[in-house]
């Protein structure tokens, strides 16, 4: 069966600043209704992306296509894109209403005060419609700014870094929001975001950018235990990487690795040539301490509640944090082993 076209269909999409390339030779699907995030540390590309799609920064090469039309060359307002900035340039002068009702030029004033009230509605500020923006929270604010760009009713939103100036309490409450808003649209949004929490707890998936590129793109549990190189795995969190070299094959996508102090079998992920020089790539929660394993010292043992941390070291100085629910003594200072299921453990180039 064939997938349905996408809504958003990026090809070689590439944007130069002279001599440096900002974003470079993107490929990139939507599907319509889906929540999408672009993820990467600050300067990697993401903003310019972002802007090439909306229509403000006109691209050097490749081709952008909307529900089948390419929109390329289209000047932003004839898109039906529509983007909410960092800073919400919310009109200061103007009240909550008007701000939302903005931009809806098209309509006649009774619908425009129905699509008013019901954007109003939409993120629960009914009631605020009279108000001016400085009169409100943070996070009503945003609210507004996000009512504000839903309101023309776009076929895709897309958000730079929504959530960068609320504070961690309202900004974890504002996820659950942002979510729950797309999901009851279901307009497709593309999010970008520097905060790996923040992208998988939005995200339908995850695109992962590194000095303009597109380095991997997947749901979000896929980029945590199948990260394609050592950055997406430390990007997405916590990593352990003990280096060693690739050994044979050991079973349906399994091999063995010769690390300093035995071998150990973990998942391949990318094709390498056996003794080729790798790091196995192990989240914290993922190492289990005791049995059949690789020589281990504990250092330190930290109970946090829920889990207790622990900092180990290997015998050649290879440090390891591990991650586990409370159980028996916190056993620091102690001699043991670590070892992991090969299906929790990757691979990865050195
Ligand atoms: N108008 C511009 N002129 C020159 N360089 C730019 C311009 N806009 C962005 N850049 C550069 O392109 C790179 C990517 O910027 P940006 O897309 O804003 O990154 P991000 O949003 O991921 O932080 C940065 O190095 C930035 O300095
Ligand atoms: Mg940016």
């Amino acid at each position: 069966m064939a997938s349905p076209a996408p809504l958003l269909d990026i090809r070689g999409l590439t944007k130069r600043f002279g001599d440096y390339v900002a974003v470079d030779g993107i490929d990139l699907a939507l599907a319509a209704g889906e929540f999408f995030c672009l993820l990467g540390p600050s300067g990697c590309g993401k903003s310019t992306l972002l802007r090439m799609i909306a229509g403000f920064e006109p691209p050097s090469a490749g081709t952008i296509h909307l529900a089948g039309s390419d929109i390329t060359a289209l000047p932003p307002h004839r898109r039906p894109v529509n983007m909410m900035f960092q800073s919400y340039a919310l009109f200061p002068h103007m009240s909550v209403a008007a701000n939302i009702g903005y931009g809806l030029k098209g309509l006649n004033r009774v619908e425009a005060g129905a699509r008013t009230l019901a954007m109003l509605r939409l993120v629960r500020l009914e009631g605020f419609g009279d108000r001016r923006p400085d009169t409100l929270s943070g996070g009503q604010r945003q609210r507004v700014a996000l009512a504000r760009a839903l309101a023309r009713e776009p076929n895709l939103l897309l958000l730079d870094e929504p959530l960068g100036a609320l504070d961690r309490g309202l900004r974890e409450e504002t996820q659950g929001e942002l979510r729950a808003i797309q999901r009851r649209l279901g307009t497709s949004f593309v999010v970008v975001t520097h905060d790996p929490e923040e992208a998988m707890m939005l995200a339908d998936r995850i695109g992962v950018m590194e000095r303009g590129r597109l380095v991997q793109v997947g749901p979000p549990a896929e980029l945590y235990r199948r990260p394609v190189s050592r950055y997406v795995a430390g990007l997405l969190g916590d990593v352990n990487l003990i280096p060693g070299r690739a050994g044979p094959e050991a079973g349906e996508g399994v091999r063995e690795v010769v690390t300093a102090h035995g071998r150990v079998r973990a998942s391949s992920g990318a094709s390498l040539a056996e003794g080729a020089e790798v790091v196995v790539a192990v989240r914290p929660e993922s190492l289990v301490l005791g049995g059949e394993g690789l020589p281990a010292t504990v250092d330190d043992a930290v109970f946090l509640g829920d889990r207790v941390r622990r900092s180990l070291t290997l015998p050649d100085g290879t440090v390891l944090r591990a991650s586990a629910a409370p159980a028996g003594g916190l056993g620091a200072g102690g001699a043991t082993s670590v070892r992991f299921d090969p299906a929790d453990a990757v691979i990865l180039p050195a």
